[in-house]
């Protein structure tokens, strides 16, 4: 059946792409059986990439057509009172070597964008923030990029409000392990089979389902690769350590901005304190898991297959690579300081960090709207729009050459999260 006004639809994931669709679908079919499926009781499951205590919303990107896109979205972060609760525009700094701070200019320029975003340098940031990055690593840095309205949100808490308005318009969540896909005769998607042997029925099946997305499918149709996801859509990592400062340290935290240091061996970032102390570290140099599929005998990568992925499970070098931005970013500020936990979070990245939305070209009533690419997170304001948008066949043909299942992967939207390594080899 084609989609429709009072269809049945089935929405495998509850991050950021299952959620945001699920509510856009409510918007526009209020009448239709809406229902999200995912592997744990809470919705959005804690192994999601988009379950985290904040993640970054920026409009600075090198790529002006994510730049324009974040732009649209940041516009409901500040306005809609659905989000804007959870939003910060603490201020952004960005450390590089490679321009990105003068691309990100341009772009603006372009767009007729002021968000009074400018180049300063290593002296003039250390007279900000009252003095918190008088020790950083400035080795070979001459312009460091500053947006004073970029900024984060607080994501689970962000995206469980939009479970909630979900759930007020009618739409169900589900606990359930899809298994498979489940095939009618002719070989269209009629719905999932889940590990307890459950099989759920819907007009419409949309995989939402992030670096779970390739095992999924492989699983589903070990025989068929037409249907297999290849390297469109990969499982990589990245480990995140978290600080909880003491109370005398947090008066010094209160307005720290989002730090982004991409030189001199220093590759992670720092979100700016949570409300209860916390701050957060990210390592951006990504790892992948590969290994071969039993079934469809392709190597593949996907988060280990504990029922936690041992996220919490962080080798040492791992450990010491956090340590190594911790101190690149704040030198002896925080020295002495401990990290209190990491987590390894995991996300489907494609090959140029463009995301898929999009019909499956070879199985009738699938449809596939994930590939977050470590910066699908901002995008929840929006990206269900875009789906419902495909689902219902009037997306802009630009959009839908840009994110379909098969595409040219040209340009680049967030190069450097790329894995060239594999989490086997980071004991
Ligand atoms: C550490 C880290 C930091 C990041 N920081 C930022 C940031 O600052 N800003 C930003 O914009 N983006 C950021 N990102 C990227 C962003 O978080 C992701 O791109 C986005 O959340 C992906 O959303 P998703 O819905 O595709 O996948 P997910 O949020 O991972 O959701 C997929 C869901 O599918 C479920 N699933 C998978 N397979 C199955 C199955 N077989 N049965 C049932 N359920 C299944 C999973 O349990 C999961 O809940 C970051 C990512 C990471 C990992
Ligand atoms: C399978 O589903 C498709 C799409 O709904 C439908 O057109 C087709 O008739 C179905 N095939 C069988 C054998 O039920």
């Amino acid at each position: 059946m084609p989609p429709s006004a009072k269809g049945s639809y089935l929405i495998i994931g509850s991050g950021v792409f299952g959620i945001s669709t699920a509510y856009y679908l409510s918007l526009k079919y209020p009448e239709a059986s809406i229902t999200v499926l995912d592997r744990s009781i809470e919705f959005p499951c804690p192994l999601a990439a988009s379950h985290d205590f904040n993640k970054i919303v920026r409009a600075d990107y090198g790529n002006p057509f994510y730049c324009k896109l974040a732009l649209e979205a940041r516009k409901l972060w500040k306005t809609d009172p659905l989000y804007s609760s959870f939003y910060h525009e603490s201020g952004m700094v960005n450390v590089d070597d490679t321009g990105l701070g003068r691309r990100i200019l341009k772009n603006y320029e372009d767009l007729d964008e002021h968000p009074g975003a400018s180049i300063i340098n290593p002296d003039e940031l250390k007279l900000k923030f009252d003095g918190l990055f008088t020790d950083t690593n400035y080795e070979g840095v001459d312009e460091i990029f500053y947006n004073p309205v970029s900024g984060w949100a607080e994501a689970t808490a962000a995206v469980k409000a939009v479970v909630e308005a979900s759930t007020v318009r009618g739409v169900k969540f589900v606990s359930a392990n899809v298994e498979q896909l489940y095939f009618n005769e002719s070989g269209s998607c009629a719905g999932v089979k889940c590990a307890d042997g459950r099989i759920m029925i819907a007009d419409s099946t949309i995989l939402s389902t992030g670096a779970g997305t390739a095992k999924l499918l492989a699983r589903s149709a070990s025989n068929h690769p037409e249907l297999q996801s290849g390297d469109r859509v990969t499982a990589a990592a990245v480990v995140t350590g978290i600080i909880r400062l003491s109370l005398e340290q947090r008066p010094r935290f209160k307005n720290s901005p989002v730090f982004i240091h991409s030189m001199a061996g220093v590759l992670g970032e720092v979100l700016p304190m949570t409300a209860d102390g916390l701050l957060k570290f990210c390592v951006d140099v990504s790892f992948k898991n590969s290994l071969q599929d039993e079934l469809s005998r392709q190597v593949i990568s996907a988060p280990p297959d504990m029922t936690d992925q041992n996220q919490h499970k962080v080798s040492e070098t791992l450990k010491e690579e956090c340590s190594r931005v911790l101190k690149g970013v704040f030198g002896t500020e925080l020295a002495g300081s401990q990290f209190d936990s990491f987590r390894i979070c995991w996300d489907g990245i494609t090959p140029n960090q463009d995301f898929i939305i999009s019909s499956h070209p070879r199985c009738q009533n699938l449809y596939i709207a994930t590939g977050g690419s470590f910066h699908g997170w901002k995008f929840l304001p929006i990206i269900g729009k875009y789906v419902v948008s495909m689902i219902s066949g009037d997306l802009e043909d630009g959009l839908r050459k840009r994110w379909a299942w098969d595409r040219d992967q040209q340009g680049s939207a967030h190069q450097k999260i790329i894995p060239k390594r594999e989490l086997c080899d980071l004991v």
